[in-house]
């Protein structure tokens, strides 16, 4: 069940409402409401109308073919993304407008024309074709945030290779295993990147994950050759003869032009990992058309994207957001589009305010737990610097608490930027749920209703839907272009996941509720997926690190709400018998999780306990853990060391999970 609803209802009090405000509407890109209705009599027109938008280089033949759960969009259709997102720019007065604005963590900048990102992408694209790479042949990318990033995206794209990038935060065991699923011939990263003032050693990530788990051998077979770009000079001496090789050796006498590859509408345009409910990450798979247009045309309506902003997404491209609103809706829109490598607190806490200054952006992106880190630092870094470029707020990621988007709306936006808090997924390309800044009536907290074409419904247990007032599970009732086709060699998995909970209609594992204008308000996950600072993470792969350490018998995980994070994971850890509790274990235990998977999933809490409380079938009673880690069932956590305690709590607690 959708838990925590005393909360959410004190949420659904919240009544300050902001319309747009005439001036914002007499620009807006898109600021009639019949829109809605219209997309609603006839969602494949729609979609077909703003397809138009894109350069084919042969028209689709038939919009859409369900067979659920499979859809297809744009059936027959020829295009390239890398050609929708720099080639037809070229021929506008946007050839030398900036495309990517781009600033390191050390202060160093380079700003890249659309005509400049034209020469890098298809020398890359050269090279990449040099290394025998083909189209649909898979390539792992693990870079930091810098402009060879985006450009190796969309080399791939250029020659319809399929890229799985991987967050440069996650550790070598989790590389190897997103490179060992999708059989990756390629990994492109770099000697490291620059965060808070250290360097993150990127390279030996890549050396470590392509060994075995025993340090010998290969570890990922399908590797060929490795890519290196020098970033921070900290790996020269770790070449591998005959595997890698420098960027720069890569691209020296490349080509200038390479004919962009004619892709099928539904030819894979990129694999990208995710958490799910098992130990295993999800490989989502997404395809050309259709996730083109979803980018596209969220990108045009809910940033209201002009020819003269400057839009900055803070997201790493190691996650959906920055594929979808770092690189390719932005720059499909031929939008300029900033990037920055690293943390918002170095040198100082106004680095993201000194940007926003310096280059004068108009749209800002980002991130809920961002924004309450910022609240917590306190007002005095933003007013150090002028804001008033600023026109547009976005937020993405988790639930945005009222506070949060008020303080956001005032400090930051002065009180006169529209903020829109976009809901969305990886497995759904794009956002579907957030505000028209030109139509809609904007209430903090509330990421308001579904964008034009997309049918998101609230339904009960029974699938029921529920009605104004009411809370239950977001699902979404009709195929949209930017949804995955599946989970990369795991069709079952797809099916299980998303479609076996409501037959035929998607289940996206949220819960939500309805206000009483039909305004959705999202409440977090309904699953095993715990929410840190906006970044997924399944509590069976923490659990599945935390029993690899030999001291642990048995480990459960749950997230905990926490102020600045959202969540945060905590641990309840049974020992082996010879083992005795001690404050180093658990000090063992965080590092060995962060070691394992990467530094986000890192436990705040580790909590002992004798055996772990389950249900007569053996099921982890999962509320009662999470029960005890907010305090509300126990108040001396230590106490349930004590196996009586947990048959007390167990009797409590019934047997309802
Ligand atoms: O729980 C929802 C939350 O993030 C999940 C998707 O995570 P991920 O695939 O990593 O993509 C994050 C960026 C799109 C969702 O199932 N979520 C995302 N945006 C919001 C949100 N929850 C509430 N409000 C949002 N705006």
């Amino acid at each position: 069940m959708v838990e925590d609803s005393g909360r959410f209802d004190a949420l659904l009090q919240e009544d300050r409402t902001f319309p747009p405000s005439e001036a914002f509407k007499t620009q807006a890109n898109i600021s009639d409401p019949n829109i809605y209705e219209e997309a609603k009599r006839d969602p494949e027109a729609f979609w077909a109308k703003f397809a138009e938008e894109l350069d084919w280089f042969k028209k689709w033949d038939t919009v859409l073919e369900w067979n659920p759960p499979h859809a297809k969009w744009f059936i027959g259709g020829k295009l390239n993304v890398s050609y929708n997102c720099i080639d037809r720019h070229l021929t506008t007065s946007r050839r030398n407008k900036a495309a990517l604005v781009w600033e390191g963590e050390p202060g160093d900048r380079r700003v890249y024309t659309y005509w400049d990102l034209y020469r890098e992408v298809c020398q890359f694209a050269n090279g990449l074709k040099s290394l025998g790479v083909k189209k649909g042949d898979r390539v792992t990318i693990y870079l930091p945030m810098v402009p060879e990033l985006p450009i190796a995206m969309l080399a791939c794209a250029r020659i319809g290779a399929v890229h799985s990038v991987v967050f440069g935060g996650f550790s070598a065991e989790s590389l190897r295993d997103r490179i060992n699923d999708s059989e990756s011939k390629i990994l492109i990263t770099a000697d490291g990147g620059y965060r808070r003032g250290g360097i993150v050693p990127l390279k030996q990530n890549a050396d470590d994950s392509l060994k075995n788990a025993d340090g010998q051998g290969n570890g990922a077979p399908s590797i060929e050759k490795v890519v290196v770009l020098r970033r921070t000079e900290s790996a020269d001496d770790k070449m591998v003869n005959g595997r890698d090789i420098w960027w720069h050796d890569l691209m020296q006498g490349q080509p200038l032009t390479c004919e962009p590859e004619q892709m099928d509408s539904e030819d894979m345009l990129y694999l990208l990992y995710t958490s799910g409910t098992t130990g295993k990450p999800k490989g989502i798979v997404h395809t050309t058309a259709g996730y083109l247009l979803g980018t596209y045309a969220t990108f045009k309506w809910i940033f209201d994207i002009k020819e003269n902003d400057t839009y900055w997404c803070t997201a790493d491209i190691g996650w959906v957001t920055g594929h979808s609103y770092i690189v390719y809706g932005p720059l499909a829109n031929g939008a300029t589009s900033v990037m920055y490598e690293g943390s918002p607190d170095f040198p100082e806490r106004d680095r993201f305010w000194d940007i926003v200054a310096k280059y004068g952006v108009t749209i800002l992106y980002t991130a809920p737990t961002a924004i309450r880190t910022f609240m917590r630092w306190g007002e005095s870094y933003p007013q150090k610097h002028d804001l008033t470029s600023l026109r547009l707020l976005g937020s993405v990621g988790e639930p945005i608490n009222p506070e949060a988007w008020m303080w956001y709306h005032e400090y930051i936006g002065g009180g006169n930027c529209p903020v829109v808090d976009t809901w969305w997924q990886t497995e759904t390309g794009s956002i579907l749920i957030a505000p028209l800044p030109g139509i809609t009536t904007l209430k903090p907290g509330s990421a308001t209703r579904a964008f034009p074409g997309i049918e998101a419904e609230i339904l009960d247990d029974q699938g029921n839907s529920v009605g104004p007032g009411g809370g239950g599970y977001l699902t979404i009732k009709k195929p949209w272009p930017s949804m995955l086709r599946t989970i990369y060699g795991d069709e079952e998995r797809y099916v299980e996941q998303y479609w076996s909970r409501y037959p035929d209609i998607y289940f996206t594992a949220d819960g939500a509720k309805l206000d009483d204008d039909g305004d959705f308000w999202l409440l977090g996950r309904v699953d095993d997926v715990i929410n840190v600072s906006g970044h997924r993470i399944g509590t069976m792969e923490v659990e599945s690190a935390l029993v690899d350490n030999p001291k642990v018998a048995e480990a459960a995980c749950i997230g905990k709400s926490h102020e600045i994070k959202g969540q945060a994971v905590v641990a309840f850890v049974t020992l082996k018998d010879s083992v005795a509790i001690s404050d180093a274990i658990i000090t063992e235990l965080k590092a060995h999780v962060a070691t394992k998977i990467g530094a986000m999933a890192r436990p705040d809490d580790i909590i002992f306990a004798a055996e772990l409380p389950k249900t007569r079938s053996g099921k982890i009673m999962r509320r009662l853990l999470r029960d005890v880690a907010e305090g509300r069932a126990l108040g001396d956590t230590t106490t349930l060391a004590d196996p009586a305690v947990v048959d007390s709590l167990k009797e409590q607690y019934g047997e309802e999970e």
